[in-house]
């Protein structure tokens, strides 16, 4: 299974001011799962910001702060109002339980002893892993909510001891700020983790330190670990396309089984060439471009692609300064075909 990357609209345990902005800008770089905590804003804020959430497509989550019993009722009372996804944290499950059934709010609360704000992990490896075995069979608790990196156990043990005595998702929070840590988490058996402050801050590794470029990465680096390709958006496709300036030699982006998907870059007339049996896919990116056939020529804006069947000769001409071009192809595919030419390429770099 996947990891899930749970983007906390949180500095140092509070929900930060000015949550709203932030959350616009996860939800356009394509983060679905977002939270908060039910302190730092006023109740009618926190509601609204959960409805936007929701109404971005992606799920909300609540993590409780206060631990003493009457503060989590009512944290657990605010979820319901509030009408969030999931419920993270607290200890109170006897408490809890009861408010939220029938709400349709699944529950993870912490295990182990939860002490002070902002909050640490107190007790011994198997004693956090005795809590969590007993937490997680209980009915009403959906996963656990681990303060794994708040602990001064070893973590890398303790997220693997409580994840080995739980079939439920384990969501690892606190403090992961690079992609070994995120790596960490995945081979302990974990379901997903929580980054707030580091990204906010501009602390995670990335190109850039504003939030936009700091959750990218992240996903890009959760992708990574999943073993997923990252899906590549306009944005993304822009920046790898000006990672290389040569032309006529494409560059590798990604395979989908047998298929290798290309970025080229297009400048004047190409070679007359076939492909004995593969055909090619041509999707224009950026400026456009001609494909001549020896009965006739046809244009490709931008936008729009053409696919070459095998066998057939074709002579592809830039029609723009620079032509920026995906290609889809067999992983076998040449460039210049049949033809010899001083442009023939065929060990492709990564881009
Ligand atoms: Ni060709």
């Amino acid at each position: 299974m996947g990891l899930r990357f749970i983007f906390m609209l949180t500095r140092n345990d509070k929900t930060v001011d000015d949550a709203e902005k932030h959350l616009q800008t996860a939800l356009a770089a394509g983060v679905h799962h977002i939270g908060f905590k039910d302190v730092g804003l006023p109740f009618e804020r926190l509601k609204k910001l959960n409805q936007s959430i929701k109404k971005g497509g992606a799920t909300s989550y609540l993590e409780v702060v206060s631990l003493d019993r009457d503060s989590e009722v009512a944290s657990a009372q605010a979820a319901v109002e509030i009408g969030v996804d999931i419920l993270l944290g607290g200890t109170n499950v006897d408490a809890v339980l009861p408010i939220i059934k029938g709400a349709g709010i699944q529950y993870y609360p912490f295990p182990g002893k939860i002490v002070g704000h902002p909050s640490t992990l107190e007790g011994t490896i198997e004693e956090i892993a005795a809590s969590a075995k007993d937490l997680s069979s209980r009915e009403g608790v959906d996963g656990l909510d681990l303060l794994a990196y708040r602990s001064r156990e070893d973590v890398g043990k303790l997220m693997a001891a409580v994840c080995a005595v739980t079939d439920k998702p384990v969501i690892m929070a606190g403090s992961i700020d690079t992609k070994a840590r995120i790596a960490d988490v995945k081979s302990s058996g974990a379901g997903g983790f929580t980054i707030g402050t580091a990204a906010l801050d501009g602390i995670y590794p990335a190109q850039g330190n504003d939030l936009d470029a700091q959750l990218r990465s992240i996903l890009k680096d959760v992708a990574d670990v999943n073993d997923h390709v990252s899906r590549f958006s306009t944005k993304n496709l822009d920046e790898s396309f000006s990672k290389f300036t040569e032309t006529w030699s494409p560059r590798i982006a990604g395979q989908v089984n047998n298929m290798m998907i290309k970025l080229a870059k297009f400048e004047g007339e190409f070679v007359w060439h076939h492909h004995a049996v593969e055909d090619e896919l041509f999707l224009v990116h950026k400026g456009s471009l001609m494909m001549k056939f020896r009965d006739r020529d046809e244009m490709v804006h931008e936008g729009e692609f053409i696919i070459v069947p095998h066998g057939v000769e074709h002579c592809p001409v830039a029609m723009s300064d620079i032509c920026e071009v995906i290609l889809l192809e067999p992983a076998t595919t040449v460039n210049t075909g049949n033809t010899e030419d001083d442009r023939r390429v065929t060990n492709l770099a990564e881009v």
